[in-house]
């Protein structure tokens, strides 16, 4: 069984970047620019964007991370985006999810300029990665993606099935999958036998927050597991696969921690870079 290092993959990608900063700072005399709009005291959120903002800097971006408590106005916030939106050392604007409830998450996303969506949520991004266009891609599927690849070079043909339908994971988890010729199916909590869809399953990505639901019997031999849960239990953090007994029987598997994590935050970098490359043309 290959275990998907993801700690090694992201420090790989970051020092890939890290040059490609430099090559850019020479071309352009200035480094992209990565702003991240955190909202309240969510303390996952403020552990993601410590992160966010350490790997930012590791890899010689500029980054600035703007805080407001938790009854900030919906104005303020969207007057800053359009603030950053006009600001021409900021390649990259990113709205920490999820927001307080006053809050309209679809006005914030829409607020900012697609050209500086690093997070490719905004329905131009959305629609641009469906119709196969060039776009910003969310950061998790594409470091699930760039982490497939690398196991198995080539997925035509190939079956991959999703677990969870989220606009964040898997719907363009599902996209760039069908980019690479996979048949993708695309399950949810109405799927009738999901145990059944992903026996079919060449490659299997978990991301619905239930802790350890695919079994060692749901797996079928050699398949490609990518595990994008983090769950919190009694026994601590664990992904929505059952590790122990799934990686008796796949062929590759991402661990929770140190498996989609990492990427996730390397992707967000590398979407910072190429948002500032698009920008240059
Ligand atoms: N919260 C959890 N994951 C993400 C993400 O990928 N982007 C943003 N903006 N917020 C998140």
């Amino acid at each position: 069984m290959i275990l998907i290092d993801g700690k090694k993959a992201a420090a790989e990608l970051r020092e890939e970047l890290k040059q490609e900063v430099l090559q850019l700072k020479a071309k352009h005399n200035k480094v992209p620019g990565l702003t991240v709009i955190l909202i309240g005291d969510m303390a996952p959120s403020q552990i993601y964007v410590r992160n966010k903002e350490k790997s930012a800097n590791e890899v010689g971006l500029k980054s600035e991370v703007i805080k407001y408590p938790e009854a900030v106005e919906e104005k303020t916030v969207l007057d800053k985006i359009e603030e950053l939106n006009k600001d021409e050392n900021i390649s990259g604007i990113l709205v920490q999810l999820p927001l307080p409830k006053h809050i309209d998450k679809q006005k914030v996303i829409e607020t900012i300029l697609p050209e500086k969506d690093v997070d490719g949520f905004h329905p131009m991004n959305v629609g641009n990665l469906s119709s196969g266009y060039e776009s910003s891609v969310p950061c998790t599927p594409l470091g699930c993606y760039l982490m497939i690849k690398k196991i198995e070079p080539n997925l035509s043909g190939k079956k991959a099935v999703m677990i969870g339908r989220s606009n964040l994971n898997g719907k363009p988890m599902a996209q760039l999958l069908l980019k690479e010729n996979c048949t993708v199916t695309i399950t949810h909590s109405k799927t009738k036998d999901l145990k059944a869809e992903c026996l079919e399953a060449d490659i299997i990505v978990a991301a619905v927050g239930i802790p350890e639901l695919v079994k060692a019997d749901w797996v079928k031999k050699d398949a490609i597991v990518i595990d994008v849960g983090i769950n919190k239990t009694e026994k601590g953090i664990v992904g929505d696969v059952a590790f122990d007994e799934v990686s008796k029987v796949a062929k590759a598997l991402t661990p929770v921690p140190g498996g989609v994590g990492p990427m996730t935050i390397a992707c967000l970098l590398k979407n910072t870079i190429e948002c500032f490359k698009r920008s240059q043309k």
